[in-house]
C-alpha cells in the first residue's frame, strides 16, 4: 500500500487520503490480477487455434479414422513398443476404412496417419491441463473474480464437452460408412469456434477498453457480420464433411449455370440444405458472398461514421482477413482442395472469426467504459 505523506493534520482529511491509497493500491491489484489471468487465457486460445490447424491437417490428410479406441484417461501415451503397434493397427483392420478403402496399408503407412491423430488428442489432453492447474492457482490465490468464475467454469466445461463430440464425430466414421457425419464434423467445428469467441471476448472483458460511443445502427450491422460469419464457417464444415469441394469447381457458375440444375435432388426439400452435395456447396458460396457484401459495408459505414480509432482497426483487419478467406476458397474449391490451400482457407476462417468477436466486443457497450470497469467483473 501506498502512504502518502500527511501535511494536513485535520482528521477527516487524513482518513479520506488514507482511504484513497488504499482504493489506488487495491485498483492497481486487481488490474495485474486480470492481466495475468487475461495472458492464461490468451495462451488457452493460441493452443485452441493450433488445435484447429492440427485438426485441419488430420482431416484434409485422411488421418482422423486410425485410433479406433476412446481412452480419454491412458491414451496419451503413444504406442511404445511392436507389439502395441501391431495390437492397434489389427483394430484398424476391422474398421470400415480400412476395409473399403485402405486395404493397401502396411504398418509404416498406418504409422503416418496415426500420428496426426495422436498429436491432435494429445494436443487436447495438452489444454486441459493448461487449463486446469492455472485454474486451481488462481483460484487459491484468489484472483479469478467470482462474476468470471463461471463463465471459466463453463468454458472448462465446453473444452470436455468438445473432446466427447470429437469422439461422437469419429465414431460416426467408424460404422459400415467409413466417412465421418458431416453434422457432427459442423458441430466439432462450430464448437471449437464458439470456445474460441468465448475466450476472446473474457479476455477483451478483462483487459480491453471500450471508449467512445457507437451508434446502435453500427452495433446491429457488426454483430450481423458476427452471426454472418459463424453461418458461413457452419456451411463450409458441411462442405468439408461431405467432401463437397470435389464437385463444380468452377466459379462464379456451377455447371453453366448460377444454381445449379441438381439443387433440390433429394427429398424432403429441407434435407438439401444438409445432405445434397451440390446444394451444400451453393449454400456456402451464397452465405459468402453475403458475408463478403456484409462486411464491406460495415467498413464503409465505420469508415465514415464512426470516430473510435481502435474499433475501426478491428473493422479494417476483419475486411482484409474476409477478402483474403473469399479469395482463398475459391481458390481452393478450383484446385480440387489442395491439403494446403484447405488448412489455410479452415485457419483463415478461423482468424476471421476472431476479428469479428473483437469487432463486436468493440461495439457491444454504449456508455462510456468498458463491462469490465461496469460490471467489476
Ligand atoms: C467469408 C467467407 C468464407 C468463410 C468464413 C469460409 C469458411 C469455411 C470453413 C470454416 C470451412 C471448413 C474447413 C474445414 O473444416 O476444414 C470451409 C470449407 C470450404 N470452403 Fe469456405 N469459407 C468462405 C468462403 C468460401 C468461398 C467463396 C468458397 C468457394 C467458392 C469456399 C469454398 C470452400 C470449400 C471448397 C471448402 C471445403 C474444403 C475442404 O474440403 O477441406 N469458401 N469454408
Amino acid at each position: 500500500m501506498i502512504m502518502t505523506p500527511l501535511v494536513d493534520t485535520d482528521q477527516g482529511t487524513l482518513h479520506l487520503k488514507v482511504m484513497e491509497n488504499v482504493k489506488f493500491d487495491l485498483i492497481n491489484r486487481t488490474k495485474e490480477a486480470d492481466k495475468a489471468v487475461a495472458i492464461w487465457l490468451a495462451v488457452i486460445a493460441g493452443m485452441v487455434a493450433a488445435m484447429v490447424i492440427i485438426g485441419g491437417i488430420t482431416r484434409v490428410t485422411g488421418s482422423g479414422l486410425s485410433m479406433v479406441e476412446w481412452r480419454p484417461l491412458l491414451g496419451w501415451l503413444p504406442p511404445l513398443s511392436d507389439e502395441e503397434w501391431q495390437r492397434i493397427f489389427k483394430l484398424y483392420q476391422n474398421s470400415p476404412e480400412y476395409r473399403y478403402i485402405n486395404t493397401w496399408m502396411d504398418l509404416s503407412a498406418f504409422k503416418s496417419i496415426f500420428w496426426w491423430e495422436y498429436i491432435h488428442r494429445l494436443w487436447g489432453r495438452l489444454i486441459g491441463v493448461v487449463f486446469f492447474l492455472p485454474f486451481i492457482f488462481f483460484l487459491v490465490t484468489q484472483k479469478i473474480k467470482r462474476r468470471l468464475l463461471s463463465r471459466i467454469c463453463f468454458l472448462f466445461f465446453l473444452g470436455g464437452l468438445q473432446g466427447a463430440l470429437g469422439w461422437w464425430m469419429v465414431k460416426s466414421g467408424l460404422s459400415s460408412d467409413p466417412s465421418v457425419s458431416q453434422y457432427r464434423l459442423a458441430t466439432h467445428l462450430g464448437m471449437a469456434f464458439l470456445i474460441l469467441g468465448l475466450l476472446i471476448w473474457t479476455i477483451l472483458d478483462l483487459v480491453g477498453t471500450r471508449d467512445v460511443f457507437v451508434s446502435k445502427a453500427i452495433f446491429y450491422h457488426a454483430n450481423t457480420v458476427t452471426v454472418l460469419i459463424f453461418l458461413t464457417v457452419i456451411g463450409g464444415a458441411l462442405v468439408a464433411g461431405l467432401k463437397a469441394g470435389l464437385v463444380y469447381n468452377t466459379f462464379p457458375l456451377m455447371g453453366e449455370r448460377i444454381i445449379p440444375s441438381d439443387y433440390f435432388s433429394v427429398e424432403p426439400y429441407w434435407r438439401n440444405i444438409f445432405e445434397n452435395v451440390p446444394a451444400v456447396q451453393f449454400n456456402h458460396r451464397i452465405l459468402a458472398i453475403i458475408t463478403l457484401f456484409a462486411v464491406a459495408s460495415l467498413c464503409l459505414c465505420s469508415h465514415f461514421f464512426c470516430r473510435n480509432d481502435q474499433l475501426l482497426k478491428s473493422i479494417y483487419i476483419m475486411t482484409t482477413l474476409a477478402a483474403v478467406q473469399f479469395l482463398l476458397g475459391v481458390l481452393t474449391l478450383v484446385n480440387f482442395v489442395p491439403e494446403g490451400l484447405a488448412v489455410a482457407h479452415q485457419f483463415t476462417g478461423l482468424c476471421l472469426f476472431g476479428a469479428s468477436v473483437v469487432t463486436s466486443w468493440g461495439v457491444s457497450m454504449r456508455s462510456g467504459y468498458s463491462s469490465s470497469q461496469a460490471k467489476n467483473i
